[in-house]
């Protein structure tokens, strides 16, 4: 079989294509034959350095395919079952745990660019059924952490106003997700193509943050006040920002690192205001089962941007670099 493979130190040139043989697996274990991967900015740290890796790595926290072999003791999944990895496989439900968290796919273990991998039985979810493994792929690390921010964290309701932060993976989940919630969306991009898109997908206001630096004034401002739930993006390029925007006692979600991590902060704004700042890390298994069921309910299906041969596995993480993509690049596995 194939995998990518990467060598420490890191970088997308010590990116290699390699062969073994086909793993077996042993008891309470599942091989999958998977089909379809997508980038995550956390894939790009990775392979980058900026998460080092001590031993050679396979990359990629997310996978889409098919249950193709079960091992001793396994009752919950059969032979052509179509599944979805997990980020944190030992995290299946409730708060997070050290023990829980220690595990990430495509990180601290091996992950989803390869045709086969074994995993423990309970390190997978079901597919959405009648969606493609492309689409699938989607899903284990963006839109579950834009799932856990805005059910479990924010408990989103009907008429609420969030805000989400750029046209990444995560946030165009964020933006459908919120959606289906019924809640009113506002959204802001580098760029008014990518503005034009994110109407087009269902956000109600967007913003351009380069042409608007004091775009969380602007988000107050439209919405009469602030909004009730912030996903921030960015950071220390966005975080102040994210603040200002939030409604009188609304929530500011945590969760990218894009502009940078060191962030400081007006604390006085932040006590005004009575904003819950919450970080999240992706999560936990029981919420991405709820979450195929939310999106196997609506109908919506994921922003998908272009797809790379798991070959040119260097070529998509410079391709996402460029910052080109509007929602998810997609990883084929052939
Ligand atoms: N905490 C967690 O568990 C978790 C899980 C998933 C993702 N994340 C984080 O969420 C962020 C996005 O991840 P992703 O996988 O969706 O990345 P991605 O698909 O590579 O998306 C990157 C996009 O974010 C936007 N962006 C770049 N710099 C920005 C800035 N300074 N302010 C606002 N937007 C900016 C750009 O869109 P525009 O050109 O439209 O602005 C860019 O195309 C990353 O920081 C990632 O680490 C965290």
């Amino acid at each position: 079989m194939k995998h990518m493979v990467l060598h420490p130190p890191a970088g997308l040139d010590a990116l290699r294509l390699q062969h073994c043989a086909i793993p077996e697996p042993g008891p309470g274990q599942v091989r999958v034959r998977w089909h379809a991967s997508s980038l995550n900015f956390h894939d790009f740290c990775v392979v980058t350095g900026v998460l080092p890796v001590a031993s050679p790595r396979v990359p990629l926290s997310d996978g889409a395919g098919v249950v193709d072999a079960v091992g001793p003791g396994v009752d919950d999944w059969k032979v052509g079952d179509r599944v979805l990895s997990l980020f944190f496989p030992k995290w299946h439900e409730g708060p997070p745990r050290v023990s829980h968290v220690r595990q990430m796919t495509g990180d601290t273990i091996d992950g989803c660019a390869a045709q086969y991998s074994v995993v423990d039985a309970a390190a997978l979810t079901p597919m959405p059924s009648g969606w493609s493994f492309a689409e699938a792929a989607t899903l284990p690390c963006a839109a579950l952490t834009s799932w856990r921010a805005l059910m479990s964290v924010c408990r989103v309701k009907p008429g609420d106003r969030v805000l989400v932060e750029g046209t990444g993976g995560m946030a165009l989940a964020a933006l459908q997700i919120a959606k289906m919630a019924g809640a009113e969306v506002y959204a802001t991009s580098s760029s008014d193509v990518k503005l034009e898109r994110l109407r087009a997908i269902g956000a109600d206001h967007v913003i351009n943050y380069r042409e608007d630096p004091e775009w969380g004034a602007t988000v107050a401002r439209l919405s009469g006040g602030g909004v009730e739930h912030v996903l921030d993006s960015g950071g220390r390029a966005t975080l102040a920002q994210s603040i200002r925007a939030a409604a009188v006692g609304g929530n500011v979600v945590v969760i990218g690192v894009l502009g940078g991590v060191d962030v400081q902060l007006d604390l006085l704004a932040l006590i005004g205001a009575q904003v819950r700042l919450q970080a999240i890390a992706v999560g936990h298994r029981r919420e991405q089962i709820e979450m195929v069921r939310a999106f196997e309910r609506s109908g919506v299906r994921p922003v998908l941007d272009r797809s790379f041969a798991l070959e040119a596995l260097a070529h998509a993480f410079r391709y996402q670099a460029s910052g080109r993509h509007v929602g998810k690049i997609i990883v084929e596995i052939e």
